[in-house]
């Protein structure tokens, strides 16, 4: 079976940043109504048969962070509520993504059959709504979106940040319409924004000074009992309860700010193993992707070493890790991770969560996904120049089959 993937990177400019020719203007979207719908109802299945909560250390109220809740759909999206305008407006659901670099919500004047179901702003209705007017279109590996900028205050994590410049979408790809989010909150840098250099609401918290630290921490629960809310990203502060007892963070860092765009040497499975060139195999660090993306010329090696995962989950144990080798470090990744649980009406299912993305949709780009971010507590640090994304192992049972 199909396994439905969210893929929020930003794919107008993986070309260009790439140093590719093709530039994508809108994405193809992956997946049909049905299937989305087909999403639906596994999700809203997997929810009433859910699991018990997990218990597991929580935020510490003690360190100097903002924390913004995040609910964890099926292991697929995880969404945050938050509010704009004053009177605030909303609340919307928003990915917080950090393969983009937008924020925007469904505007009172869209028409797509996408915005019907959602909470809509009307910029006329907030005292502190600015006027812009500039137009916006981003295109995501799974639908696009359109429509004026204009400028408020967004509410997130706790923070007020003013005059934030925010897309008012005015067309939603009919991918929204079905999954359980209303707009989208990018977290990488301005240089990929839409229109290019418009500050991101991470940007503001940075100059409008609201952090003690100008980073962020993310830690994405394995827990998809519904009413979950272990998942988190800290702005501000790094919580090391969220890391494995005795492990520790390793840096890599950011050489060209858009993507949060690391390189790696070496891919290994088994005694698989795929050597990037020397510039390395570029690699997005992407909240927004579900999956481990590889791009398709390197993807076949990979995805053959992994094996075949039975979809009745009994050989997920079996399975090999997957070793990333960056700045020297191994970044291993445990099948019990790799693979996702489908949940359909009847029955759980398994299925790789690795995909080939056809180059010409993304550049040459690996986008490292959800499923590498639930087994690692990142830090988004921009305290530094270059930037740099910190890894360690998260303090959190792995899932089980
Ligand atoms: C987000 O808002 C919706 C709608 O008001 C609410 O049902 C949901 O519980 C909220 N989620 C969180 C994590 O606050
Ligand atoms: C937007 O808000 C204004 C002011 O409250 C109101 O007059 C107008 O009808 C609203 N527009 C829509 C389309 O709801
Ligand atoms: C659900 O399970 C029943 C009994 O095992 C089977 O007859 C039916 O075809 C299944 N339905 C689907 C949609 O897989």
């Amino acid at each position: 079976m199909q396994t439905v993937v969210v893929l929020l990177l930003l794919t107008a400019l993986a070309a260009s940043v790439m140093g590719n020719s093709v530039r994508m203007t809108v994405a193809k979207q992956r997946h049909t109504p049905a299937q989305a719908e087909a999403w639906l109802a596994g999700y809203k299945a997997r929810v009433s048969g859910a699991a018990p909560m997990r218990s597991l250390a929580k935020y510490n109220a003690a360190t100097g962070g903002h924390p913004q809740t995040v609910v964890n759909y099926g292991d697929e999206l995880w969404v945050a509520n938050i509010t704009v305008g004053t009177p605030a407006q909303g609340p919307y659901r928003v990915v917080l993504d950090t393969g983009s670099s937008n924020l925007w919500v469904p505007s009172v004047f869209c028409a797509s059959a996408a915005c019907s179901t959602k909470p809509r702003y009307n910029a006329t209705a907030s005292t502190t709504a600015v006027a812009d007017g500039q137009p916006f279109a981003v295109p995501y590996g799974t639908g696009f979106t359109a429509g004026s900028l204009v400028i408020d205050t967004v509410h997130v994590a706790g923070l007020n940040i003013k005059s934030q410049k925010l897309g008012q979408a005015d067309v939603m790809a009919k991918f929204f319409e079905d999954e359980p989010l209303d707009g989208i909150l990018g977290l990488a840098f301005d240089e990929i924004s839409e229109p290019k250099g418009v500050p991101t609401p991470f940007d503001n918290m940075i100059s409008q000074k609201l952090l003690s630290k100008d980073l962020l921490q993310v830690f994405l629960s394995n827990d998809v009992a519904p009413g979950n809310t272990e998942s988190v990203f800290l702005f501000g502060d790094i919580d090391e309860s969220y890391v494995k007892p005795g492990a520790s963070f390793f840096y890599v860092n950011v050489d060209f700010p858009s993507y949060w765009l690391i390189r790696m040497t070496q891919v290994t499975v088994g005694s698989f193993a795929h050597k990037c060139a020397f510039l390395g195999c570029a690699a997005v660090v992407d909240t927004g992707t579900t999956i481990l993306a590889i791009p398709s010329n390197d993807a076949k090696g990979v995805i053959e070493a992994v094996g075949t995962v039975k979809s009745d989950c009994s050989n997920v144990d079996s399975l090999p890790t997957i070793s990333l080798t960056i700045s020297g470090n191994k970044l291993d990744l445990a099948p019990q991770y790799y693979v996702l649980k489908v949940q359909t009406s009847n029955s759980t299912e398994c299925v790789l969560g690795i995909e080939s993305i056809p180059v010409e949709e993304a550049g040459p780009l690996w986008i490292l996904g959800d499923v590498v971010l639930r087994q690692y507590t990142t830090v988004w640090d921009r305290s530094v120049s270059p930037p740099r994304v910190g890894f360690a192992p998260a303090n959190q049972p792995p899932p089980t089959f």
